[in-house]
C-alpha cells in the first residue's frame, strides 16, 4: 500500500511505521489518522509483524499535535465528531490491537502527539523528546484520549497539573513520571525499541495477545480484569504455543513458537 503521509516498512519481524509530514512537526490531519488507521490494520494481520514500533520523521517532532488548521473552524457538533471519530479509528484502535505497538518519541510529542504516544502499549523517548497536553492554551481539552490515559500513566494530580498548565515535560521528567519507560541519545531510539521488540519477540504472540487483553480490560468501565485474565489464562491451554513453551522448558531448549 502506497501512502501520502506515512512512511512503513517491515522487515526482520518488527514494521516501523513513521508519520512523515516534517514540515508541519509531523501533525495528524484526517489523512494522517486514516493511513495510520490503515497501515495498523494491514500490519496487525500479516504474519510477518510481530512488533509494531511508531516513530515520526525528522530530527524536531514525533508528532506537535491534531492539525490545528483543520479544526479551527469546527462547531460543537463538529468538535465532538472530530475526537469521537480519531478515538475510534487511531487511539482506541492501537490500545487494543492484539500487536505490541511501541512509541519512539523522538522530539516534540504535544496534543495528539502525546496521546498518539500514550495509547501505544508503551513509550521510550529520545533526550531531546519535549511531552505535554497544550489544548487549554488553545481552548479546548484533549479530545483523543489525554484526560484518561494521562493520569492512568502519571497520577491524577500530575495529568491535572499538566493539562492545566498547558507545560512541557522533558525526557528525564517524563522517565520519573513514568510516560516513558527509557531515554536515550537521539540517534539511538530505534535500536533501542529493536532492542526491546527483538526481547518481546522470542515469546509467545499469542499469550502476548491475551496479555495485553487481560491488562486493558483493567482500565475498561464496567469489565472486571481479574475475570478476563482467568479466561485468558484458560484459553492459553488450548494453544500450539502453550505446548511448545512447556515442552521447550522441560526439553532444556529454546521455544519456537508456532503463533498459533
Ligand atoms: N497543527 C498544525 N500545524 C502545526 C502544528 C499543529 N499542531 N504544530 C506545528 N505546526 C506547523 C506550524 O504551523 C509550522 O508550519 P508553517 O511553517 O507552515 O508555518 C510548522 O509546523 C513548524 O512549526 P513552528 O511553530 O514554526 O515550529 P517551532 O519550532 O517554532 O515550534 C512547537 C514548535 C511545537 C512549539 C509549535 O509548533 C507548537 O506550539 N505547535 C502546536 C502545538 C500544539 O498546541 N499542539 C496541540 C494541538 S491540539
Amino acid at each position: 500500500m502506497t501512502y501520502q503521509n506515512i512512511l512503513s516498512q517491515t522487515s526482520n519481524g518488527i514494521t516501523q511505521i513513521t508519520i512523515n509530514r516534517p514540515s508541519k512537526l509531523n501533525a495528524l490531519n484526517r489523512d494522517t489518522i486514516q493511513e495510520l488507521h490503515d497501515a495498523l490494520e494491514v500490519a496487525n494481520e500479516s504474519k510477518d509483524t510481530k512488533v509494531i514500533i511508531i516513530t515520526g520523521s525528522g530530527e524536531k517532532a514525533f508528532v506537535a499535535g491534531a492539525d490545528i488548521s483543520e479544526f479551527a473552524d469546527f462547531d460543537v457538533k463538529k468538535g465532538g465528531k472530530l475526537a469521537a471519530k480519531g478515538q475510534e479509528l487511531l487511539f482506541d484502535y492501537i490500545e487494543n490491537l492484539s500487536t505490541p505497538v511501541i512509541a519512539a518519541v523522538n522530539g516534540f510529542a504535544l496534543g495528539g502527539g502525546l496521546e498518539l504516544a500514550m495509547a501505544c502499549h508503551f513509550r521510550v523517548a529520545s533526550i531531546n523528546a519535549k511531552m505535554g497536553l497544550p489544548e487549554v492554551s488553545l481552548g479546548v481539552i484533549p479530545g483523543y484520549g489525554g484526560t484518561q490515559r494521562l493520569p492512568q500513566l502519571v497520577g491524577k494530580g500530575r495529568a491535572m497539573e499538566m493539562i492545566m498548565t498547558a507545560g512541557m515535560i522533558d525526557a528525564n521528567k517524563a522517565l520519573e513520571y513514568g510516560l516513558v519507560n527509557h531515554v536515550t541519545g537521539e540517534g539511538e531510539l530505534i535500536a533501542l525499541a529493536e532492542k526491546i521488540a527483538g526481547k518481546i519477540m522470542r515469546n509467545s504472540s499469542v499469550a502476548i495477545k491475551g496479555a495485553i487483553k487481560s491488562i486493558n480490560a483493567n482500565y475498561k468501565d464496567g469489565v472486571d480484569g481479574f475475570k478476563t485474565e482467568i479466561k485468558q489464562f484458560g484459553k492459553c491451554f488450548g494453544t500450539e504455543d502453550f505446548k511448545e513453551g512447556t515442552s521447550a522448558f522441560l526439553e532444556k531448549r529454546e521455544a519456537d513458537f508456532p503463533g498459533q
